[in-house]
């Protein structure tokens, strides 16, 4: 054991215990190669290709000249509580004043908030698989037990009421969910949440963490739906969001929480005693983007939709590639189970790490494993890119794949 690793296992058991961000950790690895000179295509971040739009950064300079450079209240700065709560009742039909509303850095850390606040060691929390990466661990720093429910390739990747229901026990707490979801893309309709929150009625216990950070990367006609719209359970859901993906803000690290009063303020104590208010000029800026104009974030969606088109198109013909059709976010997410038990003569692909791991190697494409998100068959390849490096990528692929026997 090298003498770091010796060390780490100092490190407190619940630092010991958590994975590693799959998709962090095979970005670092593209970096690697392409540092020694390879054409890597890295398609393994979950970030906008895009810049934040013009009438937002104006507002984080005016921040910076108007003076806001002190500390701001814990729970975020008034005006961006009220750009929220206005934003909350215009796109989502949620009526929560500016009070229920916590501001974070980042919808990570608002999830991570909300899991500390509502979950006690013992306490299940049912996650909606396929799942960002990061939920299973932030319900493992709580000390709480992640139940997973599986989407079916079937129903496109969604977890259905039913599954839910038989899933329930005296110890669960939460439902988590994403919608539009990462890594899948699917979008859970209005019909679909409504018989969740139907089973949900019935047992006045159970709290709604429900993840609406790519509320506006959404190419249905029905558009999106929010779980904490229904009155019969607006005391129960906690709605996350944040400017990251809908306006291209992903460093600015703003998201938020919108809860009943005494969730907000048990998040609010947290993060009064852990992290304070986050930055101020950020916050600033993510009051231009809410109150702002919504022709940016349309256009982006309108890109990240033709994309999906041109690298579900091309993912199709790739021999053994089982491929659902995303209805939102910036990811394909290709079931390659097919390729299992394979080799190009020198290594054999067993499972979504080695063959994520294997194309990085060979290809020099870089995507994620399906395993970390709780899809093992899948791999993870974001869409955020221009069109030449995801024809270029698919390509390389479909090449590579062709070797394995
Ligand atoms: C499903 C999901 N939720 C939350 C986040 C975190 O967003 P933020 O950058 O605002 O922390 C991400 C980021 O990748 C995500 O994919």
């Amino acid at each position: 054991m090298s003498a770091v690793a010796e060390q780490a296992r100092l490190l407190a058991d619940r630092i010991n215990a958590l994975e590693e961000s799959s998709t962090l950790a095979m970005t670092k690895k593209a970096r690697e190669l392409a540092a020694q000179g390879h054409q890597v295509i890295s398609l393994s971040v979950g970030e906008p290709d895009f810049k934040t739009p013009a009438h937002i950064c104006e507002a984080a300079k005016k921040a910076i000249d108007d003076g806001f450079h002190g500390y701001s209240p814990v729970a975020g700065y008034p005006d961006l509580r009220k750009a929220i709560a206005d934003k909350l009742k215009r796109d989502n039909n949620i009526d929560w004043k500016p009070e229920n509303i916590v501001v974070s850095t980042g919808a990570k850390h608002s999830l991570a908030n909300a899991i500390q606040v509502l979950v006690n060691p013992g306490d299940e929390v049912i996650i909606f698989a396929p799942y960002w990466v990061s939920y299973s661990e932030m319900v493992k720093l709580a000390e709480g037990k992640s139940v997973i429910l599986e989407g079916a390739f079937e129903n496109d990747f969604k977890v259905t009421a039913e599954q839910l229901e038989a899933a329930i026990t005296p110890r669960t707490k939460v439902v988590m969910y994403a919608s539009p979801n990462n890594p899948t893309g699917s979008v859970y309709t209005e019909a679909e949440l409504r018989a969740v929150a139907e089973v949900l009625e019935k047992h006045e216990n159970i709290y709604v963490l429900a993840d609406e950070i790519y509320e506006y990367i959404n190419f249905t006609e029905e558009g999106h739906f929010s779980i904490g719209s229904i009155p019969a359970l607006k005391e129960r859901v906690i709605t996350v969001n944040g400017v990251a993906k809908g306006y291209a803000m992903t460093g600015w690290r703003i998201g938020f929480i919108a809860a009943a009063k005494w969730i907000a303020d048990g998040v609010e104590k947290l993060q009064g005693q852990v992290t304070s208010g986050t930055n101020s000029i950020a916050q600033k800026a993510a009051v231009a983007a809410f109150n702002g104009p919504l022709d940016a974030t349309r256009e982006m969606s309108k890109a990240y939709a033709r994309r999906r088109d041109l690298v579900v198109g091309l993912l199709k013909e790739i021999p053994g590639f089982k491929v659902n059709v995303p209805q939102g976010a910036f990811y394909a997410f290709p079931d390659v189970s097919y390729y299992f038990g394979k080799s190009d003569g020198k290594t054999n692909i067993n499972d979504s790490d080695d063959f994520s791991l294997w194309l990085l190697n060979t290809a020099f494409v870089s995507t994620v494993a399906g395993s970390g998100f709780g899809a093992p068959n899948c791999i993870r390849i974001s869409t955020a890119a221009a069109d030449e490096a995801l024809t270029e990528a698919v390509q390389r692929i479909k090449t590579a794949v062709a070797t394995l026997h």
